[in-house]
């Protein structure tokens, strides 16, 4: 895991861009996963910005979301699925149909998240992964107890998940929907390339144990360790509470530039 700290939040979308821009020009074809949420929203309008200068096409690009809300009208402004238009995939030149994400309010919920990992499988699988935590240590909608061997399922979202989410809905937390479909914390591993945002210090618990913790369900997060290629990408405040945060400096300090995230 390789962990990047940068004094300020603004600091880290280029890193994360960088990373997008360079695998496109090597695959014009790649496939993204998406994720929704705050901490990828200054990565999309770098991508937004690099695209309208003429750096970079999605025209041939595919692209997964990590999740979806179930129930939702199809015309409901937080449904994942119109968040991720308005905030990145209809801005830029994707394909019609080359977005995806998991059918919220498909009759059969279970036939849709089957349909979804053969849709990632089909497509190749991801190769580059933008993700960020929750405060309880979730990425996508894994909530604390999830299985490490998880794939494309239903939950539970936890009282803090919709609490941190109510932003979203006028600040009521009964207002955010209980369930969700989510790719699984397997799903989510068998993308070639990992690049985890964290901000603030509300970050600063879930990024230590995501870091430094052991690997655990209760910190769904943790499976991270595990994968060959993941970057965590962080501000200092979240990063404030890191033991290796002097490392972690240090080795980001003395990277040679030909080696990129
Ligand atoms: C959303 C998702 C979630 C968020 C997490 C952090 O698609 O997968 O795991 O990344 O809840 O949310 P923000 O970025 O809003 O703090």
């Amino acid at each position: 895991m390789e962990v990047v700290i940068q004094p300020t939040a603004e600091a880290l979308a280029p890193l994360a861009a960088d990373a997008v821009e360079h695998l496109l020009a090597a695959r014009p074809d790649a496939v993204l996963g998406l994720a929704t949420g705050s901490s990828p929203l200054a990565v999309y309008d770098e991508l937004v910005r690099r695209h309208q200068a003429g750096r970079i096409s999605f025209a041939r690009a595919r692209a997964f979301m990590l999740d979806e809300y179930v129930g939702l009208p199809a015309d409901h402004p937080e449904r994942y699925r119109n968040v991720i238009d308005r905030d990145f995939a209809a801005r830029v030149d994707f394909a019609p149909g080359a977005v995806r994400g998991p059918d919220g309010s498909a009759a059969d919920l279970r036939a849709a998240c089957a349909d979804y990992e053969a849709a990632i499988a089909a497509a190749g699988g991801v190769d580059l992964q933008i993700l960020g935590i929750g405060t309880d240590g979730h990425i996508a909608f894994n909530e604390p107890g999830s299985s490490l061997a998880s794939r494309t399922r239903i939950k539970t979202l936890t009282a803090q998940t919709r609490r941190d989410n109510a932003r979203f809905f006028g600040g009521d937390p009964g207002a955010v929907p209980r369930h969700c479909l989510t790719q699984g914390l397997a799903t989510i591993m068998s993308a070639r390339h990992l690049v985890l945002l964290a901000a603030g210090t509300s970050k600063a618990e879930a990024v230590h144990h995501l870091v430094e913790g052991a690997v655990s369900a209760m910190w769904p997060a943790t499976i991270m360790q595990h994968h060959p290629h993941a970057t965590v990408l962080l501000d200092d405040a979240a990063a404030s509470r890191l033991q290796l945060a002097g490392y972690f400096r240090q080795v980001y300090e003395a990277k040679p530039d030909w080696q990129r995230l």
